[in-house]
């Protein structure tokens, strides 16, 4: 009984000596992640009642019913979930069926009839593996090839770009999903008139569309606790696909906030001449605080670097506006930025905390006035402690794995679970109606 004893205190002191090692080396933090569970599984998303974001309707069939967005961070689902629902399906991977549907691209993508996927002409397994959906490789093919349209299970049009519609009704059968697909706001995008009864499906940044396709995909960034991350370490060991994630740094180095010296607050704007509020909300800005504009409506980066990362390198804040309010119009200008270190200042009809948490942005629409917004922007440069805060946040994601045609996976997984017939009666009305306004400016 004597050994029983000893044992009893070896394992304490085990135990002990390993809690040690971790509050010393920090590690604790990664260590503790995966104990974490996560109040979502599979299938039970939703219902977190008062507060569902995410409103997946399985009543009837139609699974994937994305509704009444009314964002709440402070539940796990957002932490874990910012953007794409193939991030919450692929938890069970044994609900897709075991049939491989084909999606077929019907123009193409700004002139690109490759839709910016390298391996269009290679296998599915490489198409899906760059897409960063490899376990759906047995599960779904993409082709231009016009020849394979009565195969088709779905068939994919480019809104911005040319194609014969009488064509496609005439060789559609009822099956098939049509597939409407945008990336511009509505002031960038033709009349849509044309198309009542046309769709069957939407493919847009918008939450309420069958697919979204945010610019997120491109900039991608995953939860490090998240079940979506864990299938991707283990594709990329499995597969030995050697995907690459992307340093950010969640703490910026002294020697980095060092170098800003050119100002406090720089914008990057391309285009001049387009229905926003930005370049008045930028002139009465200025009137408070130093105020620097780049790109084709300001002053020209040096030629030979990024000139995102230049201003991040140079400035404290960048305002990264949309040159459109719409609904949920949120592009690169917000999700590159994010990779810098550099604190995006955000103005738009989007609540981004949908897409990260709010301690990570700055929301010039949440000031009254332009005076009390400057201050707060001058103060939080001078505060590191305060202004590090706005970076704290990146050390739970990693970035990396994505890519801009990735929301192609959820159409993909769509095309498997949602056997609901669908037809877009309006698209026009649906795409244009109420979707585009003035945003409250401070005074
Ligand atoms: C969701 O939660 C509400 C309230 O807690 C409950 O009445 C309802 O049955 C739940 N729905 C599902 C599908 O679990
Ligand atoms: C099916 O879903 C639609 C849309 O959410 C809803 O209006 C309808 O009542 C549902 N039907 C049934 C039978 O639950
Ligand atoms: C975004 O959503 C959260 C949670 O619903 C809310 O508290 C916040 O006020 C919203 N932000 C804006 C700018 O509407
Ligand atoms: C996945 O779904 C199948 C079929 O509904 C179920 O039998 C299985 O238990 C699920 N697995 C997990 C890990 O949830
Ligand atoms: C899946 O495919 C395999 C082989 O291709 C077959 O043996 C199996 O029965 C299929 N499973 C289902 C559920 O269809
Ligand atoms: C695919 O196309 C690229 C360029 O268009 C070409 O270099 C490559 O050899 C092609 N691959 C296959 C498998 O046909
Ligand atoms: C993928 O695997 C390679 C080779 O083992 C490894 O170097 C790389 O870091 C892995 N990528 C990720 C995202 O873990
Ligand atoms: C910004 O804050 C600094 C330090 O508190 C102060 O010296 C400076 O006058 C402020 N500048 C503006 C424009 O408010
Ligand atoms: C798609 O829309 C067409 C045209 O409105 C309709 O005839 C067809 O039944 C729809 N198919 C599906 C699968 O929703």
């Amino acid at each position: 009984m004597e050994y029983q004893k000893y044992f009893k205190y070896l394992c304490l002191f085990v135990l002990c000596a390993y809690l040690f090692y971790l509050l010393v080396t920090n590690d604790y933090i990664d260590t503790l992640k995966p104990l974490k569970i996560p109040l979502i599984t599979s299938f039970n998303i939703v219902n977190s009642s008062t507060k569902n974001f995410l409103k997946i309707d399985q009543e009837n069939d139609s699974i994937f019913k994305l509704s009444s967005i009314t964002n709440q961070f402070e539940t796990r689902f957002y932490d874990y979930y910012p953007h794409l629902p193939i991030h919450i399906f692929t938890q069970n991977l044994s609900l897709i069926g075991n049939t491989s549907k084909l999606i077929l691209l019907e123009n193409g993508l700004y002139g690109d009839p490759n839709w910016r996927i390298n391996a269009l002409n290679q296998s599915s397994t490489a198409k899906m593996t760059e897409l960063y959906c490899p376990f759906l490789s047995n599960h779904c093919d993409i082709t231009t090839d016009y020849n394979r349209f009565s195969e088709a299970d779905a068939i994919v049009f480019h809104l911005r770009d040319d194609f014969d519609q009488n064509r496609a009704k005439k060789n559609r059968h009822p099956k098939q999903r049509f597939v409407s697909a945008l990336w511009e706001a509505p002031p960038h995008t033709p009349n849509l008139q044309a198309y009542d009864q046309f769709f069957n499906w939407t493919m847009t940044y918008r939450f309420d569309s069958h697919i979204i396709t945010p610019y997120y995909s491109e900039n991608a960034y995953i939860h490090k606790s998240s079940p979506f991350y864990q299938l991707m370490l283990n594709e990329n060991s499995t597969r030995k696909l050697n995907w690459k994630i992307r340093k950010v740094d969640y703490r910026p180095s002294d020697e980095i906030l060092q170098k800003k010296k050119l100002g406090t607050v720089a914008a990057l704007i391309s285009n001049c001449h387009v229905p926003s509020q930005r370049l008045p909300f930028i002139q009465e800005l200025k009137r408070y605080i130093d105020v620097k504009v780049y790109g084709r409506c300001g002053e020209l980066c040096p030629s030979n670097k990024n000139c995102r990362e230049f201003i991040a390198e140079n400035y404290y804040f960048l305002l990264s506006y949309e040159n459109s309010f719409c609904l949920d119009y949120t592009t690169e200008k917000f999700f590159a930025t994010l990779e810098y270190p550099i604190v995006p200042v955000v103005f738009g009809q989007t609540n981004y905390s949908y897409f990260i948490p709010s301690s990570g942005y700055i929301d010039a629409t949440q000031f009254s006035t332009m005076s009390s917004f400057a201050r707060y922007l001058n103060e939080t440069r001078y505060d590191k402690e305060k202004y590090l805060s706005y970076f704290s946040w990146k050390k739970d994601y990693v970035w990396g794995l994505g890519h801009f045609s990735t929301p192609f996976c959820d159409l993909c997984l769509r095309l498997h679970l949602d056997s609901k017939p669908n037809i877009i009666d309006n698209i026009h009305k649906w795409w244009f109606d109420g979707s585009c306004g003035k945003v409250h400016m401070p005074s």
